[in-house]
């Protein structure tokens, strides 16, 4: 285990340049990790305590969802006071102690960054409510009349996000029916105004605040969002696509020019600061290419790829979108980031089984046509993570992935929590599903979430059976296969490696018209099949297996043949290393 320990910190470390083009980073979202006060919401002394865990799974970074003060009626994106944490998540103090305890373990520490919107219950937006029409406490969010006789109409058709619209309508402090302001998500999140320097220099100010606490990064919420076409024109969008974008006819709040220019300013002060502190856009966007406008090299380092996320696990559309990544970011000089899971989607060890469409932020539940056998999915979710962290670049991991945790489907509806779910009066089922705090021992009380035994969304039966403890000493577990690609793609630099598709028509043994099913590939001295068909196809003679995502099948016949080659099942991935290449470790 020492050697393992070693290898994986020889490659990178705190004093790399330019960590985050090769970064595996895990994205925890603190109230459902590890809650030390035992209220049922994980807190930041929680995540101290597991950071051995994190440390032994391999990762270089942690990108942790907002803990800042909030009303949390969006789990934390609606923040009242961006330069403290709330008291549901601990102190300052715990943060510092936290970062500390981190860096000391060479795991940098990237933080939420919400600028699209605050919270209803930040003095800004307090101040605003109060203050008359025209004034300088408005401009600080879009405030506008409304249409029609009294201006009792929207001042645009838009829609939340979260459903319902888009607008809401204030009582003057007369009494008097008011201005409407917009909020692209629930009601308690009013927009600010990016047209407003006001707003733009208590964003530097705020950005300052956790970079000189020692910050490595940023990730930026809604980051195509924050800038509004300045007609405010009527739009529908296409319901089939994604809730917050992607849509190829671009949204009058999604996308606009303008929001390039915040980034720059951003860039320039992040550049400031020693250690390559680097931002991460959240940012919806119709195309690849256009995604890449965000990480062009003044601008942001990093943009989550969600068109990979919402690839289907088919090898035509993998390979299409892979090459598409590579190119669109290669041609900005960025690298591609991959990504899976996030506490806004369908966890993918449910959702690559899944047969029917449902759009992102929509959420499933038990009623959902076309649900996964689970060890199916499961398989599938395995052999799409071993594809994804072959791949140079940087990748993003959602707490629990590493357990197999599937999409909680029968969370009861009075525990439901999630916006979408009320503001679509039960229509939608919203993300609750992904955010059911994570087991960690299988005995515990909450499955070792919280001491106390409570948990703030009910953890379903059986959780405790995904427990990291089971998971530790078992050679096939889902855990053991992250760690043991994490180590690998460490120890044989993939995050900064090239990818070469190879001919899976020349590998010995693919029978022809298999090859379609088949996915070859190979970066730095790994060689990595992904076999998608029925058939099993057999490995190439020789070779050393590094990596495989489900076990091998023998070749059936012949048992007393010693060059029996193994076979890849379906719904499989296997990482190889040729003879000549003396396996690293
Ligand atoms: C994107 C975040 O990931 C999501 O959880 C949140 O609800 C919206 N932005 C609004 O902040």
């Amino acid at each position: 285990m020492q050697t393992c320990h070693d290898a994986r910190h020889t490659t990178q470390t705190l004093t790399a340049p330019e960590w985050w083009r090769t970064a595996v980073i895990y994205q925890i979202y603190p109230r459902s990790f590890a809650d030390a006060s035992g209220d049922g919401v994980g807190d930041l002394r929680g995540i101290t305590r597991r950071l051995d865990d994190l440390a032994d799974l391999g990762v270089d970074a942690l990108w942790l969802s907002p803990f800042m003060v909030s009303p949390q009626k969006d789990a934390g994106y609606d923040v009242a006071d961006y330069c403290d944490v709330d008291p549901l998540f601990g102190t300052l103090a715990d943060f510092d102690e936290m970062l500390a305890a981190a860096h000391a373990r060479e795991i940098r520490i990237i933080v939420d960054l919400v600028p699209n919107h605050s919270s209803d219950q930040h003095p800004w937006f307090q101040e605003a409510l109060r203050a008359a029409p025209g004034s300088a406490e408005r401009a600080r969010y879009i405030f506008r009349d409304g249409r029609g006789p009294g201006g009792d109409q929207p001042p645009t058709n838009w829609d939340s996000i979260f459903g319902g619209p888009a607008w809401t309508r204030v009582t003057e402090e007369d009494g008097s029916p008011g201005q409407w302001y917009l909020h692209l998500f629930d009601s308690s999140q009013p927009d600010f105004n990016w047209e407003n320097e006001e707003v733009r220099e208590e964003f530097r100010r705020i950005l300052r605040f956790w970079l000189d606490r020692g910050v490595d990064g940023f990730r930026v919420d809604v980051a195509h969002g924050m800038v509004k076409d300045p007609s405010f024109p009527d739009w529908s969008p296409n319901p089939e696509a994604a809730s917050m974008g992607g849509d190829s006819a671009p949204a009058p709040y999604w996308e606009q020019p303008g929001v390039h220019e915040i980034y720059r300013d951003w860039h320039r002060l992040l550049a400031e600061y020693d250690g390559d502190r680097a931002l991460c856009g959240e940012a919806w966007v119709s195309t690849i290419e256009k995604t890449a406008l965000w990480v062009r090299p003044d601008e942001m380092h990093q943009t989550f790829n969600f068109h990979y996320l919402e690839t289907p696990w088919e090898p035509a559309a993998l390979r299409r979108i892979i090459d598409d990544s590579l190119r669109a970011f290669g041609a900005v000089g960025a690298p591609s980031t991959w990504v899976l899971s996030n506490h806004d989607v369908v966890r993918h060890a449910t959702r690559l089984g899944l047969t029917a469409e449902n759009p992102q932020g929509t959420g499933i539940g038990p009623d959902f046509p076309g649900l996964p056998e689970p060890q199916h999915a499961l398989r599938r979710a395995r052999a799409a993570t071993a594809l994804m962290l072959a791949l140079p670049g940087s990748a993003y991991l959602y707490q629990g992935e590493e357990l197999g945790l599937p999409e909680v489907l029968d969370i009861p509806d009075e525990a439901r929590q999630d916006p979408t779910w009320f503001r679509t009066r039960g229509e939608r089922y919203g993300r609750d599903g992904c955010r059911v705090p994570i087991p960690w021992e299988s005995d515990a009380p909450a499955a070792g979430f919280s001491s106390s035994g409570r948990s703030w969304l009910p953890q379903p039966e059986g959780w405790g059976t995904f427990a990291r403890d089971c998971q530790r000493e078992d050679a096939g577990s889902t855990l053991s296969l992250y760690r043991r690609l994490l180590e690998v793609r460490r120890a044989y630099g993939l995050g900064e490696g090239t990818l070469r598709w190879l001919d899976p028509g020349e590998l010995p043994g693919v029978a022809e018209g298999q090859s379609e099913d088949v996915l070859a590939l190979s970066n730095q001295d790994v060689v990595v099949l992904a076999n998608f068909g029925a058939t099993p196809i057999p490995l190439p003679p020789g070779r050393h297996v590094l990596a495989s995502s489900t076990e091998l099948v023998a070749e059936s016949g012949a048992p007393d043949r010693e060059d029996r080659a193994p076979l890849l099942p379906q719904d499989a991935v296997v990482w190889l290393v040729s003879p000549e290449n003396v396996p690293l470790i």
